[in-house]
């Protein structure tokens, strides 16, 4: 970085650093596509990036081992040893922090402090304590639970543990929906697709969280658990209304289940931002339409950032179902869409462009799956 010389003011000098380091160690020679995928978590307002990039072309040249990643194997033991199954209760006259000894001491934590705050990756929660200096008076550690983190595959489902993160949801993911590659990567940067889980994302219970659009087009189930009583619900009915989910106190996100896809289905996943890495939807939009012999006999439309919880598009989907696949009944779609979403205006976008947005994608995705896709270029 002094070399090239990629730093002016240095505020964003040491997390540049650090997301350089971490590709350095897995890949000493990076393309300039890896660099930019590393460095999707970063800002730098003064310096630009071409010098930065060029300190990361030349990295390789400075050698290819960090003598620390001889030491790690031995600090991962004694970090190791230390773990002996016990739950960790830290408590004292100001505040309570609980890292449970596993999913089931989970349930009898949450039952024994019905309204502590859980704390996954950190991602959301960490925020309301550095920035808006919150308390939490409970705090209840979530991310070493591996009974959570688990990925399985039944016959007809896919299902995410809680705690998996964007990183690691990514493969099975793709493997059975491949449209989710693309919308996958705009999920924040990757160092928070490491740390940010599913179950956080959900639970959060944002209008503008980017998992619940394409999850609950998928046909996503969520599975709640509240000691040793489970229960199940289409994603979709989880958020009530803005800020309120339905998620009794004690109760916690256990898995997430998405069936796999039904042969004749079309999907797609859009997110709209105004920057492409690191940033906020203003409209999210996940898209399933199961197809036979050219008419429409299932279709699951669901958006964010179009009311105040991610919500389904009852009406345009009454309007595709039972029709031709065709361009013209995705206009009809369209011209539905004012009848289930009334959205707002606010620094993302106005209400009228998150509309026009939404309508412009059902056309969008027509043009996708009709083969047409030179013409995507006038309605996006
Ligand atoms: C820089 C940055 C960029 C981001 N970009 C995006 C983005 O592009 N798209 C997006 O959708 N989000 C984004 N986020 C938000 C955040 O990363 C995600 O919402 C993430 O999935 C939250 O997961 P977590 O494990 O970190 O949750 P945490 O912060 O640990 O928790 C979030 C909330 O969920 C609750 N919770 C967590 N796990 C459970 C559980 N198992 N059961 C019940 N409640 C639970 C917590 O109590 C808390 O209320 C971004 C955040 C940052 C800091
Ligand atoms: S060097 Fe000033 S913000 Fe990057």
């Amino acid at each position: 970085m002094v070399e090239h010389h990629g730093s002016q003011c240095g505020f964003c000098t040491p997390g540049f650093v650090m997301a350089l380091y971490a590709l350095w160690m897995e890949t000493p020679h990076p393309s300039e596509p890896q660099i930019e995928r590393a460095l999707q978590g970063n800002l730098c307002r003064c310096t630009g990036y071409a010098p930065i990039i060029r300190a990361a072309l030349s990295m390789g040249g400075h050698g290819t081992t960090d003598p620390l990643m001889n030491e790690r194997a031995q600090v991962q033991g004694r970090l190791a040893a230390w773990v002996d199954g016990a739950r960790v209760d830290v408590t004292n006259h100001q505040s309570c922090a609980i890292l449970p000894a596993s999913t089931d001491d989970l349930a009898d934590v949450l039952e024994q402090h019905p309204d502590a705050r859980i704390v996954a990756g950190a991602t959301d929660v960490g925020l309301w304590v550095t920035k808006f200096l919150r308390d939490l008076p409970v705090a209840v550690f979530i991310g070493h639970l591996d009974g959570l983190r688990a990925v399985t595959e039944t016959a007809d489902a896919l299902h995410f543990g809680a705690l998996v993160s964007y990183e690691d949801a990514r493969a099975p993911l793709v493997a059975h929906f491949p449209h989710m590659a693309r919308y996958w990567d705009r999920i924040a940067g990757w160092q928070v697709r490491s740390m940010g889980t599913l179950g956080g994302n959900i639970a959060n219970g944002s209008p503008i969280g980017d998992t619940p659009p394409p999850f609950i087009a998928l046909g996503a189930r969520l599975v709640l658990r509240k000691g040793a009583a489970r229960r199940e619900m289409p994603l979709e009915d989880f958020f009530l209304d803005y800020g309120k989910q339905d998620r009794a106190a004690g109760e916690f996100v256990e898995k997430i289940i998405l069936p796999k896809p039904v042969p004749g289905t079309l999907h797609a996943a859009y997110k709209l931002s105004k920057r492409r890495d690191e940033d906020i939807s203003a409209v999210a939009f996940g898209v399933a339409v199961t197809v036979a012999d050219g008419i429409i006999i299932n279709a699951r439309l669901a958006f964010g950032g179009m009311a105040a919880t991610p919500k389904r598009a009852t009406h345009a989907e009454a309007a595709l179902t039972g029709q031709p696949f065709s361009l013209e009944t995705m206009q009809t779609a369209a011209q539905a869409l004012p009848q289930d979403f009334t959205p707002l205006s606010d620094m993302r976008a106005s209400a009228d462009y998150r509309m026009r947005a939404a309508q412009n994608l059902l056309t969008r995705f027509w043009l996708e799956h009709a083969g047409q896709p030179a013409a995507l270029e006038d309605v996006t």
